[in-house]
């Protein structure tokens, strides 16, 4: 192998996806898997995770399936004992799982207003902190965190104007990988987000002909993205061609937002 192909080579590592039975996350999981990866599959829905671990198998890759709620520190740590115990190690955690909020100010509730923050947020937390004590001990690691580009930066998340508790939690995720990052840096751990623009999956049910209608003309690439289009940056930012990137949000988004 020359150089710069062992620096893209992801084969041998080990990865968490969290959120991965579907959309993004899915993508994510086969993507680093086509690279290489010995894969975690981890989701709240283990039917959903068991499908996509099973179509990593079947492409010949390995995976293990896991029902992980990120938001119990209990479900996050058996997440991260799984993958020991499976494949040995952790090179890769990518924070993925998130859920969408579309109310206006006024009318988000107390609830929602903590599920948001507790996937969105406090998931990352957690599932870093366990992650990264075994990271820190090898003095090597991958993360990246899922944030959002329209939503970190602009006032809604969606076409009826609401979702700031959405917005919030994402511009959160982007502020904390820079925490991570400063924190982990030392120890040789990479800690970088990736910002999809409008991306074709399930959590647009039923609304993504409107949206794509609405946000056409806004991206310069001339197309929403699909979830492939995120996962194959993820696959990137995992290499060790990327090593000298930490803190970073990367946009993908077809250049829909642009500023320095
Ligand atoms: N689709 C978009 O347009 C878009 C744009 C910007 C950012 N994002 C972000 O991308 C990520 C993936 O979104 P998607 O569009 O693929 O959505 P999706 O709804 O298709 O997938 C989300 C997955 O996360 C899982 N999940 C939800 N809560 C969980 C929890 N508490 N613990 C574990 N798993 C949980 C769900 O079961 C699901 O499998 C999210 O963080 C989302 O905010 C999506």
């Amino acid at each position: 192998m020359n150089r710069v192909s062992e620096l893209f080579s992801i084969t041998g590592k080990v990865a968490i996806v969290t959120g991965a039975a579907s959309g993004i996350g899915r993508a994510i999981a086969l993507a680093l898997s086509g690279a290489g990866a010995s894969v975690v599959v981890a989701d709240k829905e283990v039917s959903g995770a068991n499908k996509v671990a099973g179509e990593i198998e079947s492409a010949g890759g390995r995976a293990i399936a896991t029902e992980t709620d990120v938001t119990g520190k209990k479900e996050v740590e058996q997440m991260v004992q799984k993958t020991i115990e499976g494949f040995g190690k952790i090179d890769i955690l990518v924070n993925n799982a998130g859920i969408i909020a579309r109310n206006s100010v006024m009318d988000i509730q107390e609830e929602e207003l903590d599920r948001t923050f507790d996937v969105n947020l406090k998931g990352v937390v957690l599932c870093s902190q366990a992650a990264a004590r075994h990271m820190i001990e090898r003095k090597s690691g991958k993360i990246v965190n899922v944030g959002s580009s329209l939503s970190s930066r602009a006032s809604v998340c969606n076409l009826s104007g609401g979702g700031a508790d959405y917005c919030a939690s994402k511009a959160a995720v982007q502020a904390l990988t820079r925490s991570l990052a400063m924190e982990l840096g030392p120890y040789g751990i990479n800690v970088n987000a990736v910002a999809p623009g409008p991306t074709n999956t399930p959590m647009h049910e039923g609304l993504w002909e409107m949206a794509a209608a609405y946000y056409q003309g806004s991206i310069p690439l001339g197309r929403l993205a699909e979830p492939e289009d995120i996962a194959d940056v993820v696959a990137f930012l995992v290499t060790d061609a990327a090593r000298y990137i930490t803190g970073q949000t990367i946009h993908v988004n077809g250049g829909q937002i642009m500023v320095d």
